[in-house]
């Protein structure tokens, strides 16, 4: 869950791997370092904080060198002090790593190392490792790369590392298991990083190393993969990228969650175009088409996820279930992968993830993939482990999401999960042609009812004021909505820190109503369709022990508004699209409470945006 950045070439490394680091920020921000070599003499520099701190830090020092390895931490092993802080030396001084990832086993290795006469400056794994690789070249005699191939092959864990040797200013190594890192070919130079951020403005040409593979990034040679296990040479697939500067940037907002926030229209209208064709009254989706019996024949859906996509595998269960009539079955990834679970080959097991890197929903994959069952990924990191690890699968087309928050990830989670539900749907003679053609048509119609949805932005502001500093909060929602009420609580706790829990409505009465006075604000979801009636009678329940009522209404509701606090409207819509719009005046209240609590909203604390960590 760090970020790790690279570069070598004929440029000053620095502002490359600092700007780097500043777009790979949002997968850990406790601490961040800086090598940079100019043929002669390293300069290292760290600190505990964010990349800006090291900005200024590094500014004491002599920043130059066109060969350059940066880091930005999500602290796992050692506390986030500036002498755990990464890049770390060998004891020779010679070697300097970089790593993103765990090695489990480093105790044993670390007390081999000590009783061999090395010295150890940090409580880092990472430490040991470059040891361990110094170690090996002494002795085994072997270069750098041979001496990193031999020493991962003594480690248990997962790593993105890149390492250099003083002795060897032309080159850096590179490998990877278990976390992710890609390799930006330009001329004469190449630049290495957990994603494609960091050199997106320099070349669109990237190489990402698949699990178990390594590269000596050599100037004036064309990269060689190896297998780490058996030495086997490998091809680099260089791919032509997509993505723009642009999307990388805040672009005017002061969030990049506040961005991600209004950008959801214009992501909702990407992921379904070229694939819902209404007009045609089909929808097109090579990996379901290419694959639909196994789909279609499928005793159940296994959804696994973590987090916000763990409730868009909810939302999706009440679509298929409601509309494809295919059972199915939502697990939290970390606890499928645990708990023996009955898998056959006759199941489907849908991974849903954002970053496409989460540790727990790809080692379910895995799992279930042992067990034979067909994998379908949905993710929006183009090339991302849980894609290329998956038999087939859909992008959501988001675009990049930079806030730590997941906003218009899960609302195009949600768009692509109900393509494929409304597709099973009609393949499996679920729909007349009518009711069909009514689904696509209002889905068409949503990214227009998300902009109106965001016109509620200052209401919602000036809700967020009168209960910001609330230290409670309770969401409910039932049906399609329920998910939502999950959704909300989350987005709350992670950012503002307030503590807050989403229910069933209908469970309250069996506990969470005792929590339930005057103190209390409690975030309703009452849209008209959807269990309207059983939902007012929880908004009486609530009311008549003076708990504060927040209700997500449909426009022209007038029950809801005689007896909330507040109402906010949302356009009308199918009740199983209607998580695309309730969704939203949560996402915009959570933001704007933790703007007020003056929280770090896109990098929230001892968060990371991708956990590539059990
Ligand atoms: O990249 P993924 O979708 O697999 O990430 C899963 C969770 O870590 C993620 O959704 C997390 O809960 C977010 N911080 C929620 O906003």
């Amino acid at each position: 869950m760090c970020g790790i950045v690279g570069y070598i070439g004929h440029r000053d490394a620095f502002p490359i791997v600092i700007k780097g680091l500043q777009r790979l920020e949002y997968r850990g921000y406790d601490s961040a370092g800086i090598a940079l070599f100019d043929g002669n003499s390293i300069n290292l520099s760290k600190t505990k904080g964010k990349v800006e701190d090291l900005k200024k830090k590094s500014k004491e020092i002599s920043v130059a060198g066109t060969l350059g390895i940066g880091h930005t931490r999500w602290a796992t092993h050692g506390v986030p002090n500036d002498v755990n802080s990464h890049p770390h030396y060998s004891n020779s001084g010679d070697l300097v790593i970089i790593h993103n990832g765990i090695i489990e086993n480093y105790e044993s290795i670390k007390q081999a190392l000590i009783n061999r006469g090395y010295t150890f400056k940090s409580d880092t794994d990472t430490e040991v490792l470059i040891n361990l690789i110094e170690e090996v070249q002494k002795t085994e005699g072997v270069k750098l790369g041979k001496a990193v191939q031999i020493a991962l092959n003594q480690v248990v864990g997962a790593y993105a590392i890149a390492v250099f040797d003083k002795k060897k200013p032309d080159e850096i190594v590179v490998a990877k298991l278990g976390s992710p890192l890609a390799i930006g070919v330009g001329e004469d130079e190449f630049f290495i990083a957990s994603d494609a951020s960091p050199f997106i403005e320099f070349t669109n040409n990237a190489v990402y190393l698949e699990d178990e593979e390594m590269a000596i990034v050599r100037l004036g040679k064309e990269i060689k993969l190896r297998k780490i296990k058996n030495d086997a040479v490998a091809y680099p697939n260089i791919l032509e990228l997509q993505m723009n500067l642009e999307e990388i940037e805040k672009g005017g907002y002061d969030h990049f969650m506040l961005k991600e926030i209004y950008e959801q229209p214009r992501a909702i209208m990407d992921t379904y175009r070229g694939r819902l064709l209404a007009d045609q009254g089909i929808i097109r989706m090579a990996g379901i088409d290419q694959n639909i019996e196994k789909f279609v024949n499928a005793n159940r859906i296994i959804i696994v996820a973590c987090g916000t996509s763990w409730h868009a595998g909810l939302v999706a269960e009440y679509i298929f279930e409601d509309l494809a009539r295919i059972p199915v079955e939502v697990e939290y990834a970390s606890e499928f992968r645990y708990r023996n679970p009955v898998i056959t080959d006759k199941d489907v097991l849908i991974a849903i993830s954002q970053s496409g890197e989460t540790a727990d929903t790809l080692a379910a994959i895995k799992l279930a993939k042992e067990k034979g069952a067909f994998v379908f990924g949905v993710c929006n990191v183009v090339g991302s482990s849980i894609a290329r690890e998956s038999d087939a699968g859909a992008y959501t087309h988001a675009g990049p999401e930079i806030g730590v928050a997941s906003t218009k990830a899960f609302t195009t989670q949600i768009t692509v999960l109900t393509l494929i539900a409304l597709k099973l749907a009609k393949e499996k003679g679920e729909f007349s042609g009518s009711k069909f053609h009514e689904y696509l048509t209002e889905l068409e119609t949503i990214p227009a009812k998300v902009e109106k949805a965001l016109k509620s932005n200052d209401l919602v502001e000036t809700v967020a004021e009168v209960y910001k500093d609330s230290t409670n909060c309770l969401y409910l929602g039932r049906g399609y909505n329920f998910p939502v009420a999950l959704e909300g609580a989350l987005k709350l706790k992670e950012i503002s820190y307030i503590h807050a829990e989403g229910y069933p409505a209908a469970e309250m009465k069996h506990g969470p109503i005792a929590l339930i006075d005057e103190q209390m604000p409690v975030f309703v979801i009452a849209t008209k369709k959807g269990h309207y009636e059983k939902v007012v009678s929880n908004i009486q329940e609530i009311k008549s022990r003076k708990g504060k009522i927040i209700a997500i209404v449909t426009e022209g509701d007038e029950q809801v508004k005689e007896l909330a606090d507040h109402v906010i409207e949302i356009p009308e819509t199918l009740e199983s699209l209607t998580p695309l719009l309730t969704t939203i005046p949560l996402q915009l209240l959570s933001y704007h409470i933790a703007v007020m609590r003056n929280c770090n909203v896109d990098q929230p604390r001892n968060l990371a945006k991708s956990v590539t960590v059990e």
